[in-house]
């Protein structure tokens, strides 16, 4: 039987994130990727997300910036037949709380590592996501051409810090100064490194035979005595890679390279070309939802506000789950039951925003937005789905937020709701205290831009207020009395998030292990999708 249209085009795509600690190297391999792809023609195009020390104000004119090219946050392009959809993760430690989200949106991710400093904090979270979802990974170990830690250490620190069996798949030849380039495993190929320059057509050597004295000659005695010793420990240790366990997110395969040199690179995007997954089957509350079904259905998993106050206008980007989606036609927006139409859709290919009359699969496309959508919301052909996997996650740093200014009430009510909206900052309130309202962040930074925020886009100010809790769990249990008696009981350190869900404040790991002990019927979770789907 011929693929219809709509599996043709779930083939072509490719939709991905790319997910590292600061620094590892994520713009580098962006950039190189969207040369790769054509999507951009001069390095240096592609503007870091990171400025990890910057005051808020430079942070909103470097958020303004990002507002104006609003397309940095997905990159479409074609490569070898693929529409490859890749996604900005932001690079701010601070907004890890997006990153978290923008990976609901996505089927596979790439890690970054630096060799020289192996896997960081960062990563490691992120992946933990990645595992929860069983999204299968890729690894790229980047900075070979500096003095790094030891490639068989990095793979054990790989397997044991991320809680996935790693493959490798290319393997370095040397380090630093005397780093000669990777032997491909599976294709038993050479690529050979020079250092400041451009690969040639003669540095990619077929090298079938390990014994073979061709070796030798290409990257010298030593280097290949040592890559003789290290496939024969990593044969013994590795079973060979298979692409069924990357996929069903248990192994990951791993390269090594060096993006600023543009060395393994290719390779990379050649291996995720062939391996990666097309556009997978979503999760809704209802039901599994599947990418050829016919009718067309997506969410929304970021909105991105226009920083200019004379427009506050939104985009929403909607990752589309099944089916196809059209322009003009009249979808159903569940969240509130009303129907959606736009005229206007944007797809992001290369570096621009342009208007598209259709959309499959994978893709991820950008909704003007007048305040119709909320992060996780869903659109559909007139099922009523959900779709899960777009969780809160436990924020680290709690404060109570007042209104500073008693005239400018409504604008900082409107403001704060919206910006909540937008996932800039979790709002609690106290269940016997309706008025007090609790703001969780994951970083510093987003307190400081709520407030810049509220004032220059709502005209309203707010002051903080420390609270002393630091711990959130988000709690649930089978017998909703034995629920209830716990919030009752504890009733001080509940705070309850928008859906109505309870959470259990703590002030330190200890008095929360003892809260824990005492009430065996209650459960506590660390995300919200975790309660909603265990519920
Ligand atoms: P990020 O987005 O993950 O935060 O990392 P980014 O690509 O900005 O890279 C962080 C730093 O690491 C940059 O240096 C970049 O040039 C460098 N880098 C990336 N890949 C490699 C590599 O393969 N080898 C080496 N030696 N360095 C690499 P920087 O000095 O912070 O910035 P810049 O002034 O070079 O832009």
């Amino acid at each position: 039987m011929a693929m219809t249209e709509l599996t043709q085009e779930i083939r072509k795509r490719l939709t991905f994130a790319i997910i590292s600690h600061p620094d590892a190297g994520k713009t580098t391999i962006t950039e190189k990727l969207l040369l790769f792809g054509g999507a951009i023609h001069i390095a240096g195009a592609v503007k870091s997300g990171k400025n990890t020390r910057a005051a808020v104000s430079d942070f909103m004119e470097m958020e303004k910036e990002r507002g104006i090219s609003i397309s940095t946050s997905v990159m479409g392009f074609e490569y070898k037949g693929r529409k490859v959809n890749l996604l900005d993760t932001p690079g701010h430690a601070d907004f890890s709380e997006d990153t978290y989200r923008g990976l609901s949106a996505v089927d596979s991710a790439l890690i970054v590592i630096d060799s020289v400093k192996g896997v960081e904090e960062r990563t490691r979270k992120l992946c933990e996501v990645c595992r929860m979802r069983a999204t299968p990974i890729a690894t790229f170990v980047n900075k070979l051409d500096r003095e790094g830690k030891d490639p068989m250490e990095l793979l054990d620190e790989i397997e044991k810090e991320l809680a996935v069996q790693v493959r490798p798949v290319t393997w370095p030849i040397g380090q630093g100064r005397h780093f000669k380039g990777v032997y491909s495993l599976i294709e038993k190929k050479l690529f050979l490194f020079r250092a400041g320059q451009a690969q040639l057509p003669s540095d990619v050597v077929s090298i079938d035979d390990l014994d073979d004295p061709e070796l030798d000659r290409l990257v010298g005695d030593t280097e290949a005595r040592k890559l003789r010793e290290d496939a024969a420990i990593l044969g013994g240790v590795y079973p060979e890679f298979s692409s069924a366990e990357y996929l069903d997110g248990t192994a990951t395969p791993v390269f090594f390279g060096s993006a600023l040199n543009n060395f393994g690179v290719r390779e990379l995007l050649d291996s995720l070309v062939s391996l990666a997954p097309y556009p997978t089957a979503k999760n809704a509350e209802e039901r599994e939802v599947m990418p050829e079904e016919n009718k067309f259905s997506g969410f929304v998993f970021k909105i991105h506000a226009n920083m200019n106050p004379k427009h506050r206008d939104r985009v929403a980007f909607l990752r589309i789950c099944s089916g196809k989606f059209e322009r003009n036609k009249t979808y159903y927006h569940v969240r509130s039951g009303k129907p959606f139409r736009t005229a206007s859709p944007t797809a992001f290919m290369s570096q621009d925003r342009e208007i598209i009359d259709e959309a499959w699969p994978g893709d991820i496309i950008g909704l003007h937005d007048t305040g119709t959508f909320k992060i996780g919301d869903s659109l559909t052909e007139g099922e009523s789905v959900n779709f899960k996997g777009i969780p809160s996650f436990a924020p680290q740093i709690f404060r109570v937020i007042r209104n500073t200014d008693p005239l400018k009430e409504k604008q900082f009510h409107k403001g704060l709701n919206q910006l909540a909206e937008e996932g800039v900052a979790q709002i609690f309130s106290k269940p016997h205290q309706a008025n007090v309202r609790v703001l969780g962040v994951v970083g510093q930074l987003q307190l400081d831009v709520l407030q810049y925020r509220l004032e220059h886009e709502y005209g309203a100010s707010c002051a903080y207020e420390p609270v002393d809790y630091t711990i959130a769990h988000w709690v649930t249990a089978d017998d909703k009395k034995a629920l209830q008696d716990f919030v009752d009981e504890n009733f001080r350190k509940i705070l309850v998030d928008i859906r109505g869900t309870h959470i259990l404040m703590s002030d330190s790991p200890w008095t929360f292990n003892r809260v824990k002990q005492l009430n065996p019927a209650v459960k506590f979770y660390t995300t919200s999708e975790m309660v909603e789907s265990r519920a």
